[in-house]
């Protein structure tokens, strides 16, 4: 058996798959608690992770004995700043990926432009480094004390095996790593005041980084030779999960973010438009992302502020999609209800209805809502494609991705067909397990990553598009950016 640990951002999933990777026993911890100190912050407690990793694997004990677990791995949110001291103690709560405080401190290191071409990227807001310079201007004893930062995932790592390394999907997000040669960068490094020593050691995703402490294998009964491997960033092991390592493959993920990831076999990069270019888990594979902060959040929002359901918003949705004259007159949504990243990169963007009339109704509120969300993704998908990335393939996934009429929305708006997988919602889960496996039986992607299997494709209306399209072009005009 292989043990997936995936650190989500608002709980843990733990799954273990058999010789034939299928799915054995999946459980999850109680919500992992994130505090909001001041507008644009987002912390956890690293200890919290801890606890629910306890909680999964007594869960876990309880019907399966846990020595019978070959190796492990780990898929975990990305980005976050956990500092350690020499003691490995925690120095504070960690900062986010969705944190936003430090974009004073992206400018800083951005004014030296070759971290451009070293990265691939822009220094944004919810990146690990400019946390770390936040630190040095506002919490500078803190910052003094850093032995190492580590990644969310990686600190889990720490504690279950006593090492120091991250897998170069995830280091890529730091915005220390050069992405192209897959290495720590001391440009980079220099341009936000760290050291190399500070750093965990590289690795590729499916390589092995320890063996259980023996305490910690004693605690749960492992046995005491199980093997730890590198695992990756929550975006690249959910596609492991999926199976995506072939350029022209691709997902949209329909989460929390919205998340338009595709494979390559090189690094490409748009850093103009906020992509991110970062190195996949897996060996020579890069791939490129457009990660939008706010999607079905923007529902959940909506669901909770104006008292709506699911059930409602679907009913509406597909009511408006059927008639041209009601889709023409709803008003229009920008859905930056927490700032953007790809392409506008702007973490004080918010959210907005335009364009409201006297019979713009619930109805018509909902329908503009849905739309603004998939207008914000068409957007991610135009960043992408100036890219040069082949995106022949694109499967829907995630908790949107149930909802035909918004599929049937978002195929009409990016102009192309989209497939629906038998996939599971704990892609990240199973990707980090598989990826325990196929470190494990030292498997190459093609030896062991079985493509998706599609069970249904959401076929793109051409009526549909070119009013959508239309539409897309005023809605472009509603951000405005504040200097
Ligand atoms: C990716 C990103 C999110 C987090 C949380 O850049 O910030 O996808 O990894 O899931």
């Amino acid at each position: 058996m292989y043990l997936g640990i995936d650190l989500g951002t608002s709980s843990m999933k733990c799954l273990l798959i058999g010789e034939e990777q299928e799915l054995i026993k999946s459980v999850s911890s109680e919500e992992i608690p994130l505090t909001n100190l001041h507008t644009g912050w987002s912390e956890q407690d690293p200890r919290q992770w801890i606890k629910a990793l306890d909680q999964c694997l007594l869960k876990l004990k309880k019907d399966i004995k846990l020595n019978q677990i070959k190796s492990i791995s780990f898929s975990g949110h990305m980005h976050g700043a956990t500092c350690i001291d020499k003691n490995n103690e925690v120095l504070r709560p960690c900062m986010m990926w969705n944190d936003t405080r430090s974009h004073q401190a992206c400018k800083e290191i951005m004014s030296d432009s070759s971290v451009l071409d070293i990265s691939g990227n822009i220094a944004m807001a919810g990146f690990t480094a400019p946390k770390v310079l936040w630190l040095k201007s506002n919490e500078q004893k803190i910052f003094d004390q850093i032995h190492k930062v580590l990644l969310p995932k990686d600190y889990l790592r720490l504690y279950l095996t006593g090492e120091y390394f991250s897998d170069l999907s995830d280091a890529s997000g730091t915005y220390w790593l050069d992405v192209g040669h897959r290495k720590w960068s001391s440009v980079l490094l220099e341009a936000s005041s760290m050291r190399l020593d500070q750093m965990p050691a590289l690795c590729e995703g499916t390589e092995q980084t320890g063996i259980l402490k023996k305490e910690i294998a004693e605690q749960y009964g492992f046995d005491a030779s199980c093997k730890v491997y590198g695992g990756a960033g929550d975006n690249a092991a959910a596609a492991v999960g999926l199976g995506l390592y072939e350029e022209g493959d691709a997902s949209l993920s329909l989460g929390t973010s919205g998340v338009i990831f595709g494979s390559t076999k090189s690094f490409l990069n748009n850093y103009d438009d906020a992509i991110h270019s970062f190195c996949h888990c897996l060996p020579d594979t890069w791939h490129l992302m457009s990660v939008m902060l706010s999607c079905t959040s923007n529902v959940n929002w909506f669901i909770n502020t104006f008292d709506s359901s699911i059930n409602e918003i679907t009913e509406k949705l597909s009511k408006v999609l059927s008639s041209k004259e009601e889709i023409n007159n709803a008003p229009y949504f920008l859905p930056y209800l927490t700032g953007e990243r790809t392409p506008i990169n702007d973490p004080h963007a918010r959210a907005s209805f335009h364009q409201m009339g006297i019979d713009s109704d619930r109805t018509s509120l909902i329908y503009a809502l849905i739309e603004g969300i998939s207008f914000g993704l068409n957007d991610n998908y135009q960043a992408l494609s100036k890219t040069g990335i082949k995106l022949e393939n694109i499967y829907a996934i995630g908790g949107g991705s149930k909802n035909d009429s918004w599929l049937k929305l978002l195929a009409s708006i990016l102009n192309r067909n989209l497939s629906l997988t038998d996939a599971s919602e704990a892609m990240a889960a199973y990707g980090a397990a598989r990826i325990a496996f196929m470190g494990f039986n030292n498997l190459k992607p093609k030896e062991s990553l079985s493509a998706p299997k599609v069970i249904k494709t959401i076929e793109r209306d051409p009526k549909l598009s070119d009013l959508l399209n239309e539409r897309f072009q005023n809605w472009k005009n509603f951000y405005i950016k504040e200097e």
